[in-house]
């Protein structure tokens, strides 16, 4: 979850190490740190909180240092302090090394070291590889970091520079991500490509248990056993404005406002190669959709599609629950996963040990070369560019593009149902077009603790995904339910303090919806409603209502879910929170 990069060039690293870093800022933003070889000792900085602290306390120096590696820290070993925040050295002060991930085995590998008088001195996991790489070293960086790794448990990825061999980046994938970056007498490292545009769009995603030894003027991959790997270079489509905020207030903000063209982008995807799979569903006894956070609630409304489409049973799991499950699964099961990074630790892990049943693996990812990726039997991308706000919402809506596209290939009429798909992104615009007035409506429930989302149908995960987005980045409590399910619970939730937000959109459950509606309304709750443009029953029931354009109510999340979306940033913004980096999450949960 934290972020890495690295660069060995002709340039100065420093400048190159805070770009990068700045650009994965989302990864994780707790403390951060650099190390550059200059003038043949190590030179190293960290700082608490931000990347803009790190900058403040480096900014003037003039280091002529032109390689590095940097990194951006979220804490999971050890608290927030300078002590612990990386690069961390082994004690001569010879070697530097800057982490992702976790190694699950430090503990020991601690009280081995210090058998050996190390002295170790910070409380995280990292320190470790730092005093294993420097035990092992004779004279071959390369060969030091290749033993050490042959003690290492856990899913991470490292790089290390020692003033030994000042030239040089030596960096490890693991389980967590690593891209290389070509360049011309400039080569890179990093956790993530965005850090990578301004410099180069040319790839080398690192598969597990690769090892890279990165130079200015060469870049040799080698297998766990040191083996040279041939490895092609992919060309990354995004561009280095794609991954800043243009003009808006956040990230967050400018990806909502995106989606029309973010959908556009994914449906023509699709229809131009004619949603082609090289097998069909119906070939599967059940399709297991596995994802984690907001991909999951877009694989929830899949399985309504896919179901009524594909007409093949759907079960849609959370991937942490999934894989230590004891569910039977085999070659007669196809399994979904949907990730926005491909690297999500638990869905990935899930997936895989699904596969490793038999079951066919395809995955729906927005990430191209990510791990999830390279390991499915098949892909289908979103086409939603780099999404750096941590509240994903553009991914979401893609992921759906994706997921109707792919259940709509099996109907008969899928011209006619494409043809409505189509008229998506400009009713998109549209909603878009009332943001002002969702604005003034969030800003109201601003100052309440607790709020409910119903829905029912289709739009029950759709009130799944806006209490989520509440309370990521709001931080107030908000619980997302099918709202059949209120009565049997819920209910004694609601009171004057309590407001609910409904997803009512005019679809078969919309008589039922009225009915929940009304239940709330006799318990004194207040109603914020998102329906359709000029449903005046629902109007009158609501406190406040958000109506979208009238669609066919299998498209309606495409709608319902930007209003949900922009209600939870306004609030969060109103509040003055990190909307982009809300406390204690990360972008990419690459751990278990
Ligand atoms: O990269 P992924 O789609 O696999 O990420 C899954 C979740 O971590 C992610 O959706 C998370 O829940 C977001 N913060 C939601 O806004």
């Amino acid at each position: 979850m934290c972020g890495i990069v690295g660069y060995a060039g002709k340039n100065p690293a420093l400048l190159v190490l805070l770009q990068g870093l700045e650009r994965l800022e989302y990864r994780g933003y707790d403390s951060a740190g650099v190390a550059l070889i200059e003038n043949g000792t190590l030179f190293i900085e960290k700082k608490v909180g931000k990347i803009r602290e790190l900058i403040r306390s480096v900014w003037g120096k003039e280091l002529k240092a032109t390689v590095g590696i940097g990194h951006t820290r979220w804490a999971t070993h050890g608290e927030v302090c300078e002590l612990n925040a990386h690069p961390h050295t082994d004690n001569r002060g010879e070697f530097a090394v800057v982490h992702n991930g976790i190694i699950e085995n430090y503990r020991e590998l601690k009280e081995e070291l210090q058998r050996l008088d190390v002295e170790y001195r910070s409380q995280t996991d990292t320190e470790a590889i730092a005093h294993l790489i420097a035990l092992n070293y004779q004279g071959d960086l390369l060969e030091a970091v290749l033993k050490g790794i042959k003690k290492l448990k856990g899913a991470y990825a490292f790089a290390v520079i020692s003033v030994k061999e000042p030239n040089k980046i030596v960096a490890v994938r693991y389980g967590s991500p690593l891209v290389v970056g070509i360049g011309r007498g400039e080569n890179f490292i990093a956790s993530d490509i965005p850090a990578l545009l301004p410099f180069t769009r040319k790839v080398i995603p690192l598969d597990d248990g690769e090892v890279v030894d990165l130079r200015p003027d060469g870049v040799h991959i080698y297998d766990s056993e040191g083996n040279l790997l041939v490895k092609e270079a992919i060309d990354v489509p995004w561009d280095a404005i794609s991954a800043e905020k243009g003009g808006f207030k956040h990230f967050m903000l400018k990806e909502i406002f995106e989606q029309p063209r973010t959908l556009g982008d994914t449906i023509r995807g699709y229809i131009s190669r004619d949603y082609h799979i090289p097998f069909s569903l119906r070939d599967f006894r059940r399709v297991i959709v596995v994802a984690c956070g907001t991909s999951y609630h877009a694989g929830l409304v899949g399985k309504y599609w896919i179901e009524k489409y594909a007409r093949v049973p759907v079960d849609v799991v959370y991937a942490s629950e999934l894989r230590y499950s004891d569910a039977p699964i085999g070659e007669k099961d196809i399994i979904i996963a949907i990730s926005q990074s491909g690297e999500t630790a638990d869905t990935r892990f899930s997936a895989l040990s699904a596969k490793d049943k038999g079951a066919t693996l395809l995955s729906i990812v927005n990430v191209i070369g990510s791990a999830l990726d390279r390991e499915s039997d098949y892909s289908l991308y979103t086409h939603a560019g780099p999404e750096i706000g941590v509240a994903a919402t553009k991914t979401f809506t893609a992921q759906l593009a994706v997921l109707y596209s792919l259940a709509i290939s099996y109907s008969e009429d899928k011209e006619r149902l494409t043809e409505n798909l189509l008229k998506i992104p400009g009713l998109v615009e549209e909603v878009l077009s009332i943001a002002d007035r969702i604005r003034e409506i969030a800003l109201k429930y601003a100052g309440y603790k607790n709020m409910l989302y119903l829905g029912r149908h289709l739009s029950y995960p759709v009130a799944l995904e806006g209490a989520l987005k509440l309370k990521e980045i709001s931080y107030i409590h908000a619980e997302g339910y099918p709202a059949g399910e209120m009565k049997h619970g819920p209910i004694a939730l609601i009171d004057e303090k309590t407001p609910t937000f409904v997803i009512c959109p005019k679809d078969k459950v919309y008589e039922k919806m009225l009915s929940n509606i009304e239940e709330v309304l006799a318990r004194k709750g207040k109603v914020i409603g998102v329906g359709f443009q000029g449903d005046s029953e629902l109007r009158e029931l609501c406190n406040d209502l958000i109506d979208v354009p009238s669609v066919h109510e299998d498209l309606t999340p495409f709608l319902t879910s930007v209003p949900v979306q922009l209600f939870a940033y306004y609030i969060a913004d109103y509040l003055g929170l990190d909307v982009d980096q809300p406390r204690n999450l990360a972008k990419t949960v690459t751990v278990e």
